[in-house]
């Protein structure tokens, strides 16, 4: 064992005994194309299977030889006493053209400034501001089904995570040339969230010149930065706090200095990206979960019943009460987790479970892996929202429950997210009672989020 209590990687040759080493090669990888074949034949399984094979393994994604980190004791090493060690990695420097330099992507200093600025815009009492929006908007979103019909409800509650994220990051959030900028942006951004991911990509890295090749288009970005600074110039011109998460960012200084007119249009753009898909994926997993289990819906309405009494709309003082809701989110987020990858890249030398990783060495890890790990949750595929009582769902481990990462790059939008989730689910499902469409199964769509592909449901009015 070593320091971090995970045994060492297997060591060929006759390295002497506390000596780093090389990760082993995971088994299946093939010409060209490294392992990418099984990854995307099933990449929920694939990371699921690296455990059996060392608790750091290698794989290649085409020519990118990438580390992948196996248990939660190396997960918590690399996320904080080794977090100096990395930043975000290639796919995140891919995703500076879609993104810009936002939160998601800086590194070092600049990390660390604009994460301080951004904070108090998350705050506990921002929140409470926002918690209007979440709700008001949910309730009307989920007003249009009514009962004895059936929707996919995934347009739905994309469109409704967005609403609610334009409406808290922006006074007026209907701004017509806002919107469009922002449709169009989120259809090339899902393009080169993808390709950075690929083989393709890694050999073009390589072989710029490869055919098929067509490098991430920046108009839609250059067009929503133009938008946004027209918004920006409009609240430097009279400095007022108009209580949005804009306003915030504006406002926000301290000792290192506010955030540039770019810095800001940066970190709005990584707001939607971080702050949309995700909270979707979640909700609709939830509403999934929610709909197969009538015991569950019975519990959630008896909760429902009893804090929102004469069946009010749910608000932020709420949520601490909605003990039960939180538990079947925090069990959807296990079973679920959207973030189902993260990645990393050394910037210095480092070791981690005795493998020795060089400077630029590429490091993956899956919170869905240790979620599925049946050394960490028995019967990981069942889903109990009986196994985080009150106290667990609330604070549950930190590292092997994984949903928000950990460390210095825990998800700051972790609050907003839990707040979001529970009132939505309290809209959608307070006066309803969910049924699953038997002849139209749930598939998880495996992209840069973990989301299901569909989700077809019939809202029934509650009888009891
Ligand atoms: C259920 C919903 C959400 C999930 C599962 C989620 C997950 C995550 C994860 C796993 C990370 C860390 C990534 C890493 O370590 O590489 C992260 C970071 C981040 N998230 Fe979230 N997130 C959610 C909602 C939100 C929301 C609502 C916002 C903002 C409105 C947000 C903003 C961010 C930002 C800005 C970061 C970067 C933080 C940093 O690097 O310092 N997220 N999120």
């Amino acid at each position: 064992m070593n320091s971090s209590g995970a045994r060492p990687a297997a060591r060929p040759g006759h390295a002497p005994a506390d000596a780093p080493t090389e990760a082993p090669v995971a088994p299946g990888r093939v010409p060209l194309a490294g392992h990418a074949p099984r990854f995307r034949r099933d990449a929920l399984r694939f990371v699921r299977e690296q455990r059996h094979h060392g608790p750091v393994t290698k794989v290649y994604i085409g020519p990118r030889p990438v580390h992948v980190v196996n248990s939660g004791e190396l997960v918590r090493e690399l996320l904080t006493a080794q977090a100096r060690s990395f930043d975000k990695g290639a796919m995140f420097d891919a995703l500076r053209v879609p993104l810009g330099d936002g939160l998601i992507t800086a590194a070092g200093d600049r990390h660390l400034r604009h994460r301080r600025t951004m904070q108090p815009a998350f705050h506990h009492d921002r929140i409470a501001g926002y918690a209007r929006i979440m709700s008001e908007r949910s309730l009307a979103r989920s007003a249009a089904w009514a009962p004895g019909t059936t929707r996919d409800l995934v347009p739905d509650i994309h469109r409704l995570t967005l609403d609610i994220l334009l409406s808290t990051l922006f006074a007026d959030p209907q701004d017509p040339e806002l919107r469009t900028a922002v449709k169009d942006w989120l259809t090339v951004k899902y393009h080169s969230m993808r390709l950075a991911l690929s083989p393709l990509h890694a050999w073009a890295e390589r072989l710029p010149l490869l055919p098929g090749w067509r490098p991430p288009d920046d108009g839609p970005l250059r067009r929503l930065v133009a938008v946004q600074q027209r918004i920006v110039d409009g609240y430097r011109a009279d400095g007022r706090d108009r209580g949005d998460l804009l306003s915030m960012l504006l406002l926000a200084g301290g000792p290192e200095g506010a955030l540039s007119d770019t810095e800001v249009t940066d970190e709005l753009i990584t707001l939607f990206l971080a702050g949309t898909g995700t909270v979707s994926a979640s909700l609709a997993w939830a509403l999934y979960e929610i709909s197969r289990r009538p015991d569950v819906q019975r519990r959630l309405h008896d909760e429902f019943d009893t804090v929102l009494e004469a069946g009010r709309p749910p608000r932020f003082e709420d949520v601490p009460a909605l003990v039960f809701t939180r538990q079947v989110l925090t069990e959807t987020l296990r079973l679920h987790p959207p973030s189902w990858l993260l990645m990393r890249r050394a910037v210095r030398p480092v070791t981690l479970g005795g493998v020795r990783l060089a400077p630029g060495a590429e490091v993956f890890f899956s919170p869905y892996a240790l979620h599925h790990d049946p050394h960490l949750y028995e019967d990981p595929e069942q889903f109990r929202p009986d196994r985080w009582p009150p106290d667990a769902a609330a604070k549950p481990p930190r590292h092997t429950y994984l949903p928000f990462g950990a460390g210095s790059r825990l998800c700051v939008g972790e609050d907003f997210a839990w707040t979001e989730l529970t009132l939505a689910v309290a809209a959608f499902t307070a006066h309803r009672r969910l049924e699953p469409v038997a002849a139209a199964p749930v598939r998880p769509l495996v992209g840069t989020v973990l989301r299901p592909d569909r989700l077809p449901l019939t809202a029934h009015a509650r009888t009891s």
